[in-house]
C-alpha cells in the first residue's frame, strides 16, 4: 500500500485527468458552476505522476498546487474541457473523468453586463457535452474512468453510468453526508467495474484521505486493466 518512491507501475502510460468545476458564462462578470474544490482529481494526478505515469491533468478553475512532474492545463468552461481532452486524448493509456463538468450551459453568453429590470428573469440552459462518454466512445479508447457523486441510491445509479457511458471502470461516492466527498480532505468510494466475463463486481474503499483513496483506485484500475 504505501508508495516506494521510484515504483513504476504506469511506466510508459499517459493518464490524462480532468478535475475540479467548470464555468459556464451568463455574461462578462457572472457564471454558473458548482463547489467541487477539484482536490479529488489532483490527489489522482500526484498518485499517478509517483505510480510512474506520464499525466496531463486539465483542470477547471480551483485554487490547488499543481502536482509536481504534472502537466496541467486550465481551462474554464465544459467547451474548454472537452477541447482540451480531444487535443490530448489520442495517445492516451488511461483516462480519469474526475471533474464536475456543468450538464447544462447558458444558451447565450450575452457580452454586456445583463442589467437589472423585470422581478424574475429567464435564462435559457442548454446541455454540455459529455466529455467522458465521449473518450469512452472513441475507436480504440484508453481504460476510461468514471466518477460518480451521488445523494441516493449511489450503487444503482453508479452502475447505470457505468453501463450507458460504458466505462471500463467508475467509483462512486455518496455526497449526502457533507462530512466527506465534494469539499472535503477525505472521501470513500465503492468502485464497480466490468470482469472479464462482463459481470459487474465492486468493491468498497474505506474512508480515508484523498491521497490514499487515488492510490488505491490506480492500483484497482492496474489490476483489472492488465
Ligand atoms: N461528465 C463529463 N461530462 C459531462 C458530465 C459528466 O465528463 N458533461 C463525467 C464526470 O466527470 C463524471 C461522470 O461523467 O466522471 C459522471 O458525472 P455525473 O455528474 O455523476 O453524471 P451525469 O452523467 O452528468 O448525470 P447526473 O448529473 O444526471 O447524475
Ligand atoms: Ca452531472
Amino acid at each position: 500500500q504505501l508508495l516506494q518512491p521510484s515504483e513504476a507501475l504506469f511506466a510508459g502510460q499517459h493518464i490524462v485527468i480532468t478535475a475540479g468545476p467548470t464555468r459556464e458564462a451568463i455574461d462578462p462578470v457572472r457564471y454558473l458552476s458548482n463547489h467541487s474544490s477539484g482536490r479529488m482529481g489532483f490527489a489522482l494526478a500526484a498518485a499517478a505522476q509517483q505510480l510512474g505515469a506520464q499525466v496531463t491533468l486539465i483542470a477547471g478553475p480551483c485554487q490547488l498546487t499543481t502536482p509536481a512532474g504534472v502537466k496541467r492545463v486550465d481551462v474554464v468552461s465544459a467547451n474548454d474541457m472537452a477541447n482540451a481532452v480531444d487535443e490530448v486524448i489520442a495517445d492516451a493509456d488511461i483516462f480519469i473523468g474526475c471533474a464536475a463538468v456543468a450538464d447544462y450551459r447558458p444558451e447565450i453568453a450575452v457580452t454586456q453586463k445583463i442589467k437589472k429590470s423585470q422581478d424574475t428573469m429567464h435564462i435559457e440552459l442548454v446541455k454540455n457535452p459529455d466529455i467522458l462518454a465521449k473518450v469512452a466512445a472513441r475507436d480504440n479508447p484508453p481504460f476510461t474512468i468514471g466518477f460518480a457523486a451521488e445523494t441516493h441510491d449511489v450503487v444503482n445509479y453508479a452502475r447505470g453510468k457505468l453501463e450507458r457511458k460504458h466505462l471500463a471502470m467508475i467509483a462512486a461516492n455518496d455526497v449526502s453526508n457533507s462530512d466527506i466527498g465534494f469539499n472535503s480532505d477525505d472521501n470513500a468510494m465503492t468502485l464497480l467495474w466490468r470482469d472479464n466475463a462482463g459481470e459487474i463486481q465492486q468493491t468498497q474503499l474505506a474512508r480515508a484521505a484523498k491521497q490514499t483513496i487515488a492510490e488505491q483506485i490506480l492500483r484497482h484500475a492496474a489490476q483489472i486493466k492488465n
